[in-house]
């Protein structure tokens, strides 16, 4: 792998400023942001009366936690421009979250948002090794979901050659990396699979790829993963989040030189971690579920935003901004088998430390009685006979059982069972009923 070191020279200065210094630009952010929100929003003003909190009572950046949270279903309620704070013509772009149930989430970007954004991708990709001049092919879906046009014109303002791809056609998505030369690729890492996999099958040989560095998120995914990435492809694979409510992809970043956790770009965004059963603020250093705040945004400035999502608050390495600890996955994908919590990620860890299994599955929950049942579709890496799966699909039960205390019934199939997506993997089917 080539060394990527970080470009020490071309870092801009607030990511080397002190904590004092971050936190002062936060606070005069902070104190903008709500006040921007209370004067045009009117579910804020609501909402804060409702709390007997006003904008001007900030003093300090803890006050954050006497103002009420937004979710979800605060824009849904405000479907689909309620949420903005500015005039709609000032709007220059709208994004909405697939919403496979009831509507979809829309955000708005204003001109000096949109700046913003492809700001802080440009200083992602950076992050990442990414350099002006690179090649960089993006497999993330272009349209409503941020991941592409988000992708796009940070890579445009770091001064890359952008290659507009979106997901999909996976021979095609190859030969165009082969024949461009691509150094930097974009996609969900699931969809990175597929990639690998379709190298495979037009039997070239990945670690030739001209790829030096994949930036990869939109979902969850482990470190075994990335093991399994690099080592296939000899490149640098780091872990890019963000969610369209508080901006898009952008929000936190791997630094190629540590690979230890997200960095967040806390000069736009004000986090914190709560105890998603009460609400309560944890201190660093505890998992809990990420809270964010915007402090820049215009057209969607969101308020202590509920993002579901379990990770943890660790200090600055390669920055002096704080990091994300890799994220484990979402509150609401949580299983609860038999009174034992399971992550998709946690399976993703068994599947990827079984040899002869290859990194794909899809998680079935079936109730028969009052039992739950979860079936964990998975496939081997080469062409398989009937009993070499039997004999995999009892050593992954019994893998499973062992480290994660649960059991499951292991269904193996040969190469390609397994669903694919382009873009986010469906990890979980539920045909439980509901409620
Ligand atoms: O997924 C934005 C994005 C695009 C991020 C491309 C990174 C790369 P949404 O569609 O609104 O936005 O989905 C946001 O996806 O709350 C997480 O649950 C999940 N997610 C996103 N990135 C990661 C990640 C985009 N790196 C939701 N690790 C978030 C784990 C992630 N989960």
């Amino acid at each position: 792998m080539l060394d990527l070191g970080p470009a020490r020279d071309s870092l801009e200065a607030i990511e080397t400023a002190s904590r004092d210094e971050i936190g002062a630009l936060q606070l005069q952010r902070l104190q903008w942001s709500l006040n921007h929100a209370w004067a045009n929003v009117p579910h804020y003003r609501t909402a804060f009366a409702a709390a007997g909190v006003h904008p001007d009572d900030v003093r300090s950046l803890d006050d954050i936690r006497r103002f009420p949270f937004t979710t979800k279903a605060d824009l849904r309620a405000n479907y689909p421009f309620g949420m903005f704070a500015v005039p709609r013509e000032q709007v220059l772009r709208l994004h909405a979250s697939s919403g496979t149930t009831g509507k979809p989430t829309v955000v708005g970007y204003t001109a000096r948002d949109l700046e913003t954004w492809a700001g802080l991708m440009a200083r992602s990709m950076r992050a990442c090794g990414t350099r002006p001049g690179d090649i960089v092919h993006l497999a993330y879906g272009y349209g409503l979901f941020t991941g592409g046009l988000g992708f796009h014109y940070g890579a445009e303002r770091l001064g890359c050659t952008v290659v507009p791809v979106s997901g999909g056609m996976t021979p095609r998505q190859v030969s165009l990396i082969e024949d461009f030369g691509a150094t930097t690729i974009g996609c969900t890492p699931s969809y990175m699979l597929s990639i690998l996999d379709e190298y495979r099958a037009q039997g070239r040989d990945p670690r030739q790829s001209p790829l030096q560095v994949g930036i990869f998120g939109g979902e969850p995914w482990t470190n075994a993963m990335r093991a399994e990435i690099e080592a296939a492809f000899d490149m640098h694979a780091l872990d890019c989040y963000g969610l369209s409510e508080v901006i898009g992809p952008g929000v936190a970043i791997e630094c190629v030189e540590t690979k230890d956790g997200l960095t967040l770009w806390e000069d736009h965004f004000l986090a914190e971690i709560i105890d998603p059963d009460t609400g309560a603020v944890l201190p660093d250093g505890e998992v809990g579920e990420l809270v964010l705040t915007s402090l820049t945004k215009e057209a969607l400035p969101i308020v202590r935003y509920r993002t579901r999502d379990l990770t943890r608050l660790l200090p600055g390495t390669a920055r002096t901004m704080r990091r994300l600890e890799k994220l484990r996955g979402r509150s609401d994908d949580m299983i609860i088998l038999r009174g034992v919590n399971v992550f998709p990620s946690q399976i993703e860890e068994q599947l990827l430390a079984h040899p002869g299994l290859g990194p794909h599955f899809q998680i079935e929950m079936r109730r028969e009685g009052r039992l739950d049942t979860m079936i964990v579709a998975v496939e081997t890496s080469a062409e398989s006979d009937e009993a070499t799966r039997a004999r995999h699909a009892s050593a992954f039960q019994k893998r499973v059982k062992q480290m994660l205390g649960v059991s499951i019934l292991a269904q193996v199939g040969g190469p390609g069972a397994v669903p694919r997506s382009q873009g986010k993997a469906v990890r979980i089917v539920d045909h439980r009923p509901k409620g």
